[in-house]
C-alpha cells in the first residue's frame, strides 16, 4: 500500500463518546461544559420517538435547566435558524444540544453563529468567518448518515433564494459528539436507506479526493469497512444493535474524513437534483455514485484506491485488474440501491431529459467539484447524468 505524502494539519476538535445507552450520560457530559440553561434543538419525530424524554431526564438529573426548540425541518432554511437563535437569546441559553438527523445539528449550529456573532447566515458562508466565540454544543445524531456531529459546517438554505450555504468555522464544531446506537433503532426504513448510502458515499468519495491525506485516509477506510459490511444488515433487521452501532461509527468516521479531505462529484451532481427537484440528499448521491466511480476509475491513482476498497470488501481477489475492481465496486453500490429500494435511474424522478444541460452547468459550479480526483467539466456532468437517466 502506498503512503499518501500530501501535508496535513489536524487537531481533533470534538470529544467523541460512543456506546449503547450512552445518551444517559448526556447530563454529566453537558454539565462538564459549565452549562446552566440548555436548549435542545430537535424535530417533532424525535420527540414522538421518546428520545427527547431520555435527554431531558438526564439533563435535569444534572440540575440543568432545559428548553426545547422542536421546529426543525428537513433541509433547514434561514427562517428556522433565525427563529431558533431568537428563542435561545430570549431564554439566555448558554449551551446547545442538537438532537436528530443532520437537519437538527445544522439548525443548532447555524443558530449558534447568529446567537453569538449576530448578522445573517450568509455572513458565515465559507470558512472561519465568526469573530466571536460560539457557545458549546453537544451533537447527538439519531441517524447514521451525514457525520455532521464530527464536522464544523452547517448547511443552511436561504429561505428566499433556496441557495444552500455551507457555513463552517472551527469554533462551530461540537464540543461533544454523543453516539448512541439505541437512538437509531427507531428510524423508518427509508431513512436508514438514504442516510446509510450517504455515509457509504462519504467513505468512497473521501478516499479519492484531491485533498485526501494520511489522516483522512485512516477515517475514510474504516468508515468504508464498517458501512459497506453493515448496510445490508440494518436494512434487513432494523433492530440489529451491533450493525446499527457500526453504521453510526462509520458515518461519524466518514464525517471526520470529510473534515480533512472534502468530498467529490457525486455530491456536486446531487445538489442541483435537490435544489430543483427535491431529490433527497442520500438518494441523489447514491444514484450518482456508481457513475462517478466509473468516471474516476479512468484515473490511475483513483482506480488503485477503488481496488483497495474492493479488496477490503471482498468484491475481488488480488489477481483482478484495477478495471475489474472499479466495476465491482460500482456494481456493488447499484446492488445496494436495489436492496434498499432506492431509485437507480434519474428517470425514476419527474425530471425531463432536456434539463440535463442546465443541471450539469450547475453541478460543475459546485464547491465540491474541485476536490474530485478527475476534473469534472459541465460536459462530464452531462455525461454522468445521461449515463444514469434511463
Ligand atoms: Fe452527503
Amino acid at each position: 500500500m502506498s503512503c499518501n505524502t500530501t501535508p496535513f494539519d489536524y487537531r481533533p476538535m470534538t470529544r467523541v463518546v460512543y456506546g449503547p445507552n450512552a445518551i444517559e450520560r448526556i447530563g454529566s457530559l453537558t454539565a462538564e461544559l459549565r452549562a446552566g440553561k440548555v436548549l435542545v434543538v430537535t424535530d417533532p419525530g424525535i420527540v414522538k420517538a421518546g428520545h427527547l424524554d431520555r435527554v431531558r431526564e438526564s439533563l435535569e438529573a444534572s440540575t440543568l435547566e432545559v428548553f426545547v426548540f422542536q421546529d426543525v425541518v428537513e433541509n433547514p432554511t434561514t427562517k428556522e435558524v433565525y427563529e431558533c437563535a431568537e428563542f435561545a437569546r430570549e431564554k439566555k441559553i448558554d449551551t446547545l444540544v442538537g438532537l436528530g438527523g443532520g437537519s437538527s445539528l445544522d439548525t443548532a449550529r447555524g443558530a449558534n453563529f447568529i446567537l453569538t456573532n449576530g448578522g445573517e447566515m450568509k455572513d458565515y458562508w465559507g470558512y472561519g468567518k465568526a469573530m466571536q466565540p460560539l457557545i458549546p454544543m453537544v451533537a447527538v445524531p439519531t441517524t447514521a448518515g451525514t457525520g455532521s456531529e464530527c464536522q464544523s459546517f452547517a448547511l443552511i438554505a436561504d429561505a428566499e433564494t433556496h441557495q444552500k450555504m455551507a457555513c463552517g468555522d472551527p469554533k462551530a464544531a461540537a464540543h461533544v459528539a454523543l453516539l448512541d446506537p439505541t437512538l437509531t433503532l427507531t428510524q423508518p426504513r427509508e431513512v436508514t436507506a438514504h442516510t446509510g448510502i450517504d455515509a457509504i458515499t462519504h467513505a468512497i468519495e473521501t478516499a479519492v479526493t484531491k485533498k485526501k491525506n494520511g489522516i483522512s485516509t485512516v477515517y475514510s477506510r474504516r468508515a468504508f469497512q464498517l458501512t459497506i459490511a453493515n448496510y445490508p444488515k440494518v436494512l434487513q433487521d432494523s433492530k440489529d444493535l451491533e450493525a446499527r452501532g457500526a453504521m453510526l461509527q462509520g458515518a461519524s468516521f466518514a464525517g471526520l474524513a470529510i473534515e480533512n479531505s472534502m468530498i467529490g462529484a457525486a455530491h456536486s451532481a446531487a445538489n442541483p437534483l435537490f435544489a430543483h427537484h427535491n431529490v433527497v440528499h442520500g438518494e441523489g448521491v447514491g444514484l450518482m455514485l456508481p457513475a462517478v466511480i466509473r468516471f474516476n476509475g479512468r484515473d490511475e491513482e483513483a482506480a488503485g484506491i477503488y481496488r483497495e476498497l474492493a479488496l477490503m470488501a471482498g468484491l475481488v481477489t488480488p489477481d483482478d485488474a484495477p478495471e475489474v475492481a472499479v466495476e465491482a465496486l460500482a456494481s456493488q453500490i447499484e446492488d445496494y440501491l436495489r436492496l434498499a429500494d432506492l431509485p437507480t435511474r434519474l428517470s425514476d424522478y419527474d425530471i425531463p431529459e432536456e434539463e440535463i444541460d442546465a443541471l450539469a452547468e450547475e453541478a460543475a459550479k459546485q464547491w465540491t467539484a474541485q476536490f474530485n480526483p478527475r476534473e469534472v467539466r459541465k460536459e462530464d456532468f452531462g455525461h454522468l447524468y445521461r449515463s444514469v437517466y434511463a
